[in-house]
């Protein structure tokens, strides 16, 4: 039942039931209860009406679906990365977009962390070996992988959760941890975080694992390509927790094939949830399914920041954390 003179928003895929009851205090609610994929024209369909929109990354926001649902005034993403919103059609349109900042940083540096050890350490490959009782002997060289205390930590992207995985780098394991960015740190934060800003070409050549932490832009795709690949040393790990797209996903299955690089810990990829079928034959590559800021609590999180960014906007004005101009 709709209440006369409230607004309508739309929660685009399932989510906490306890965020839609919270919406509900404010506003007429539709939900996706079976979280489905909706078309770009279902979601147009569903968005009559609303005025605000709780999406996630799999829902693009174009100037196709702007023009279709000429009501909408906010669309709240609970994700940090935005490459879903198309920036200059939601201003062209007037349609403030908003992220979840900060509530996923330690967590999502935590799993980036997770991945460093897992592959360097060859985590699933030995598992899968035992599960499928072919473990008979100890043997001096059985999973050999390469050191993580003491080696050299690069990290391409050194925003808010690429310094929280140099901290666990730098004070946890002894690395030496360096960097490459748009821009580079102030000190006092490259001190806290005991990170020496280099060149991208001295990034690739001296990482022992080299961890990709940069928002997807176009002017970032397949920032990883063959060519950069040839530059990492044949003993490096490369992890992504940034995005797919970032990676040539092609070039990174020939690189760990030709031995170009050892192994690779990959959270994301091109066109995912599809996978490079070769990334799947390869015993070198650890691959977990887009869930680096997956616990419980930091999805919460990140879901009531969403809500809360509707419910800012659409009754004080103000966004929480907007992504666009206003
Ligand atoms: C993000 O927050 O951008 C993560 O990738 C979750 O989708």
């Amino acid at each position: 039942m709709t209440h006369e003179n409230r607004p309508t928003v739309l929660v685009a895929r399932g989510i906490f039931p306890e965020v839609v009851v919270k919406l509900r205090q404010h506003f007429d609610v539709k939900t996706n209860d079976t979280d489905e994929d909706w078309s770009a024209a279902e979601l147009a369909s569903r968005l009559q009406g609303c005025v605000g929109a709780l999406t996630t990354g799999s829902q693009r926001i174009d100037d196709a679906l702007l023009t279709a649902c000429p009501q909408l005034k906010i669309v709240a993403n609970m994700a940090v990365g935005y490459n879903n919103f198309d920036l200059t059609a939601m201003a062209n349109h007037g349609v403030v977009g908003t992220n979840t900042p900060d509530v996923l940083t330690e967590t999502t540096a935590d799993f980036g962390f997770a991945l460093v050890l897992a592959t360097a350490r060859r985590l699933t490959e030995s598992e899968h070996f035992l599960r499928a009782g072919l473990w008979t002997r100890w043997a001096y060289d059985l999973f050999a992988g390469s050191e993580v205390h003491g080696s050299t930590l690069g990290i391409l992207g050194m925003g808010r959760i690429g310094q929280g995985v140099a901290r666990r780098g730098a004070h946890g394991f002894g690395m030496r941890v360096i960097y490459h960015n748009r821009s580079r740190l102030d000190a006092a934060t490259e001190a806290e975080c005991k990170a020496e800003y280099v060149s991208k070409n001295d990034l690739l050549a001296q990482a022992d694992h080299l961890v990709l932490v940069l928002p997807y832009t176009p002017g970032n795709h397949h920032a990883i390509g063959a060519a950069e690949l040839k530059q990492m040393k044949p003993t490096a790990n490369l992890i992504n927790i940034a995005r797919g797209g970032i990676v040539d996903d092609a070039a990174l299955a020939q690189a760990l094939r030709d031995g170009q690089i050892a192994a690779a810990g990959l959270d994301v990829f091109e066109g995912e949830p599809q996978v490079h079928p070769e990334l799947l034959t390869l015993p070198n590559v650890v691959l977990t399914p887009h869930i680096a800021s997956a616990t419980v609590g930091t999805r919460k999180a990140m879901a009531h920041l969403a809500a809360d960014n509707l419910i800012a906007y659409l009754t004080q004005g103000q966004p929480l954390t907007p992504v666009t101009p206003r």
